[in-house]
């Protein structure tokens, strides 16, 4: 459904700003990396400073002037305004400029159209933008036929088709909707599967370009999670994760996040992140080579509690120390509990450090004690050793003397034969004096 055209955008950008506002030199920057990653070039920026905004163009006719003469000078095809645009305005612009003109939520739509990998990411994209698409269709395209052309906005579904029938578009909102509500059931449905194999899970959550894609690839070895192979199947972005102390677990990717992220594409996006608000530990990753990554952690942990991921347990990951000039190490609490670890996702230096800092985090509530079994416990020392739970024992007339060290998830779920055996695993279980 995504066409890919071969033809890069040309494209003059509008950064509209207001008086008091604070670094816009670094906002002109990150937009112009945004549309650099949308796969446009970047003919030329344009400030404008908007206190109060024209009803008609958002930014001032003036300054839609300017814009016009600048994008025939530099023979832009494109107009990127980063803000959001009602439909109307936009339309405006366009008309006024002859060029196409695209919002901030039209680019960020197009950024997760490019590189939306599970199939229900793609689902999710594509209703998101033929909903923002349906709500500029109402009058028609025709003003623009003569000159669309290039990749941004265009990348969505094909307009000549939406144009001639509207009742395809709802037809195909309508069948794309079901078809994500029954992989959110099924997803639904998977997550709670794993929620009984009790596998921990962790999601990668971080600023765009902070390094978690390189960072997943590094953890993981490509092979899907072998209790999870439906899940995998659908989404190739669930991994699972090795060698660690405390035994296997799962790896998800999610799309990066980024500023101002419009309000009706965080709703959009709430099943894919999903992943994150479901997590047992979510690896917030940042550059630590931005000077900015403060103010970007701050954003990303924003977005967690618009999508209900606030109270999900963090693990900080300083990425690209071999540019911040960082050595690698954990940093810990005042309990000794790992909270920040220092690393390079693309060297590879730290990453055993990650390792060690999430088998503690995960395998932290660990039963490691001793117990004494009498020979009538058979049963609860079966149950014990087929859960792996046993790492030593020896046996006499009295019974098993037994070294116990386990996650306390796998032995939780173990039951006793007899009422005994009961009374032996509670102990076992309850906390240490
Ligand atoms: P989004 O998909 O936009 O969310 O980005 P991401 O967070 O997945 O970042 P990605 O892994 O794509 O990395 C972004 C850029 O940073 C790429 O060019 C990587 O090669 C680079 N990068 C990632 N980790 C490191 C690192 O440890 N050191 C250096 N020097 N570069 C890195």
């Amino acid at each position: 459904m995504f066409d890919r055209q071969k033809k890069g955008d040309r494209a003059v950008l509008v950064l509209p700003h207001s008086r008091g506002e604070g670094d816009t030199a670094r906002r002109a920057a990150e937009f112009a990396e945004l549309v650099k990653s949308a796969g446009a070039e970047v003919l030329g920026v344009i400030s404008a400073r908007v206190e109060d905004p024209n009803p008609r163009y958002y930014i001032g006719s003036g300054k839609a002037d300017e814009v016009a003469e600048a994008a025939r000078a530099l023979e832009a095809d494109l107009v990127l305004v980063d803000h959001v645009l009602t439909p109307v305005q936009e339309r405006n612009l366009e008309k006024h400029l002859g060029i196409r003109v695209v919002d901030r939520a039209g680019l960020i739509l197009d950024i997760f159209a490019q590189r939306a990998r599970s199939h229900e990411g793609k689902l999710e994209v594509e209703l998101a933008q033929l909903k923002h698409l349906a709500t500029r269709l109402v009058r028609g395209w025709t003003h623009l036929d003569a000159q669309r052309g290039g990749a941004i906005g265009n990348r969505g579904p094909g307009e000549t088709q939406l144009e001639t029938d509207r009742r395809l578009l709802a037809e195909r909102v309508k069948m794309l909707t079901k078809r994500l509500e029954k992989v959110q059931t099924q997803r639904g449905q998977q997550r709670r599967a794993r929620l009984r194999n009790t596998v921990p899970r962790v999601a990668l959550v971080g600023y765009t370009n902070a390094g978690k894609s390189t960072l997943f690839n590094a953890l993981t070895t490509g092979e899907v999670f072998a209790a999870d192979l439906l899940f995998a199947t659908l989404d190739p972005t669930v991994r699972k994760l090795e060698n660690l102390s405390c035994g296997p677990a799962v790896l998800a990717d999610t799309v990066g996040f980024i500023r101002e992220l419009p309000h009706d594409l965080v709703a959009a996006f709430r099943a894919t992140l999903a992943e994150a608000r479901d997590a047992d530990l979510l690896l917030h990753v940042s550059d630590a080579a931005d000077e900015e990554r403060e103010r970007l952690h701050r954003v990303v942990d924003k977005v967690l509690e618009e999508i209900d991921a606030g109270d999900v347990p963090q693990l900080h990951v300083m990425n690209k120390i071999d540019l911040a000039g960082a050595e690698p190490r954990i940093d810990r609490d005042a309990a000794g509990k790992p909270v920040r670890v220092w690393l390079s996702a693309a060297t590879g230096v730290g990453l055993d450090l990650l390792r060690q800092a999430l088998g503690e985090l995960l395998g932290g509530d660990r039963v490691q004690s001793s117990l004494q079994l009498p020979l009538s416990a058979g049963r609860l020392h079966a149950r014990l050793k087929a859960a792996g739970a046993i790492t030593g024992e020896t046996v006499d007339e009295h019974g098993w003397q037994l070294r116990i060290d386990a996650p306390r998830s796998v032995i939780a779920p173990l039951s006793g034969g007899n009422a005994a055996e009961t009374r032996l695993l509670r102990e076992l279980l309850a906390p240490a004096e």
